[in-house]
């Protein structure tokens, strides 16, 4: 949790974490989808990932994913931003997908970098993060750019129009 803006350091934080995703999951104009990470074979629990629209515009929404210790550089961060790509220019056929992260977090914007999300910027030191100030590097992605193919490992980026 250390770059991670969230704070779920007690159960009283996680408690509100969880009544959030599971309120969420009812709702029928749903805006948060807060999902639990396992792993295929063994139905392990690995961590979790979210995808919430933005409030102000529906057209976009931020995912971001947090995975346990255990399981980080076996490749399911890209796994599942790839998933939630599909599902967020697919199934909710939205504008925008975006992420972020804190600057000193090579791994995610890595991650972010090798899923075809473009970097857009940095919001230098804006907000003190427990030990330091945060600057925090945002990633987005259009609907189209997006083709949904995937060669080598590569998202392949779509020709059309991302004006769409
Ligand atoms: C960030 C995080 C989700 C990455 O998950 P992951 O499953 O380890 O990522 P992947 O295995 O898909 O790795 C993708 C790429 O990043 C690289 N990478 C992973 N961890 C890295 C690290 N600490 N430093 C540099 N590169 C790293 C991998 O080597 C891989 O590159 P490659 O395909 O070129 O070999 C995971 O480290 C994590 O949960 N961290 C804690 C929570 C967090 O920071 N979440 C993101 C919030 S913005």
């Amino acid at each position: 949790m250390r770059y991670v803006l969230i704070w779920l350091e007690n159960d009283e934080q996680v408690a509100g974490f969880l009544q959030h995703a599971i309120e969420e999951s009812g709702r029928i104009d749903r805006m948060g989808y807060v999902l639990a990470i396992r792993i295929p074979q063994t139905r392990e629990f690995a961590g979790f990932v979210m995808l919430e629209i933005d409030p102000e515009q529906k057209s976009t929404a931020e995912v971001g994913c947090i995975l346990l210790p255990a399981y980080w550089k076996s490749g399911y961060a890209s796994e599942i931003l790839r998933a939630l790509l599909a599902f967020g220019f697919g199934d909710l056929a939205l504008h925008r997908v975006y992420g972020k992260c804190d600057e000193l977090n090579l791994a995610s914007a890595h991650v972010m970098e090798k899923c075809g999300l473009q970097y857009e910027g940095t919001l230098r030191e804006h907000v003190w993060l427990r030990d330091h100030w945060r600057s925090t590097r945002y990633y987005g992605m259009l609907s189209g750019d997006y083709s949904g193919r995937v060669e080598n490992g590569t998202p392949v980026p779509s020709s059309g129009d991302s004006s769409r």
